[in-house]
């Protein structure tokens, strides 16, 4: 996993990940030496490497990817472009989790708060996690499984954003683990049917109507 900042996305990704599990998390990369994720990764003994970004960080990420044998990299709250030497390596195996439904309210710049921002100003009435496919370029990758969060009368940045992250805490684990089970028998990476699909996300999130009728 590459993080950024606090890691509750990595920790909601441990807690999934327990035994049986299709996949397991073998490395934890941050661009920040004092990223809270770093800390939670040693805390679950998991190796934990800080990696700058100066423009010449995709050898040691190659490096530190083969070194520990991965199959699979997930973004979470990470916030640089991901090399093209290392999207290439690893084209089809790096996924992001987005908290908008892309393509809205994404590219460069479109992070954290400024999100929740943007879509509160547009008057949008439902915003959402998207978990996608990583090429070249920001949250610009084929969607995997988008999971809608709707916005409440009164919200701020703050209380979207807590809605959207709780979301992404169950998401992004249930497509990581289809991803693995995908990944381990051979296939390719492709769109998952949230309610239909083998990890059942249905039982596991809030009812699609209950995100387009606010309560
Ligand atoms: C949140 O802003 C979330 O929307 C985005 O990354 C941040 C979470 O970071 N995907 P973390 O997982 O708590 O470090």
């Amino acid at each position: 996993m590459l993080v950024s900042g606090r890691g509750s996305n990595l920790q909601a990704l441990l807690d999934a990940t327990r035994d049986g599990a299709p996949g397991r998390i073998a490395l934890v990369i941050s661009d920040r030496k004092d990223a809270g994720g770093l800390d939670v990764a040693r805390e679950a003994g998991i190796a934990a490497e800080w990696v700058s970004v100066d423009g010449k960080e995709a050898d040691a990420t190659l490096a530190l990817l083969a070194t520990h044998r991965i199959g699979l990299v997930v973004l979470a709250g990470y916030l640089k472009r991901v090399s093209g030497r290392v999207v290439a390596a690893f084209r089809g195996r790096i996924v992001n989790v987005h908290p908008a439904l892309l393509p809205a309210f994404g590219g460069p710049g479109m992070y954290g708060r400024r999100v929740h921002e943007a879509v509160l100003k547009s008057g949008a009435r439902l915003s959402g996690v998207t978990v996608h496919v990583v090429d070249e370029q920001y949250d610009h990758g084929p969607v995997l499984a988008p999971w809608p969060v709707p916005v409440r009368p009164g919200d701020n940045a703050e209380s979207l954003a807590a809605r959207v992250l709780a979301v992404e805490h169950q998401l992004l684990p249930a497509v990581v683990l289809a991803c693995c089970a995908r990944l381990g028998s051979g296939a390719d990476l492709s769109p998952l049917d949230p309610s239909a699909d083998a990890f059942s996300l249905s039982t596991t999130l809030p009812d699609f109507r209950h995100a387009l009728i606010p309560a």
